[in-house]
């Protein structure tokens, strides 16, 4: 399995890998958006055959002047089914969290997930140090809470 930085000719695998896996679906001209605006904060994992099997999609939150403020957004994070827990979706993030203090100098990466959620939730809080910041009562369409999570990257 091959983690890569998401070209723009990527963003239909991604497309379809999320539609496979999440209730959240986006728009084509969401995706070119993040591809276009942070070209290098999105990571593909593809299998020997090139096919997208996961994908990180992320984008800088850069409404805020001060330094210390400037941090990486998850839009969202899939792998599919028969290529889970093989570590794909941790390299997926660590990629995309190193390229945005490379590249954007980000102070830490917030993200949202449903209450419900054991793995993600585990992934982000006992893989990779995330904390819940808040609650977002009826984040999602259906009426689910989602936690607010963040994780610094000042280290
Ligand atoms: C969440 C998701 C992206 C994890 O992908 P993955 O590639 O299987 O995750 P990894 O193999 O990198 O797992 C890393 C760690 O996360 C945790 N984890 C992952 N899946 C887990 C599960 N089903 N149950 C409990 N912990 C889990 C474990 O701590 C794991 O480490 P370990 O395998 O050494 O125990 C994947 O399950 C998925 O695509 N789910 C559907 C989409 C989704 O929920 N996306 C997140 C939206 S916020």
């Amino acid at each position: 399995m091959n983690i890569r930085p998401a070209r723009v000719d990527d963003l239909p695998g991604m497309q379809a890998c999320n539609q496979q896996n999440l209730p959240e679906n986006y728009t084509m001209k969401y995706y070119l958006y993040h591809s276009l605006s942070w070209p290098s904060i999105s990571y593909v994992a593809e299998d020997h055959k090139g096919r997208i099997v996961g994908y990180i999609l992320a984008k800088m939150e850069e409404e805020s002047e001060q330094q210390e403020d400037r941090h990486g957004h998850v839009t969202s994070i899939s792998v599919l089914r028969s290529y889970r827990r093989l570590g794909l979706a941790k390299k997926l993030m660590i990629q995309s969290q190193e390229a945005m203090t490379r590249i954007y100098r980000a102070k830490f990466v917030s993200l949202h997930v449903r209450k419900s959620n054991r793995a993600a939730l585990s992934l982000y809080r006992d893989t990779l140090g995330f904390t819940v910041k808040k609650v977002e009562s009826k984040y999602y369409a259906d009426g689910e809470d989602a936690y607010a999570m963040e994780l610094s990257l000042s280290q």
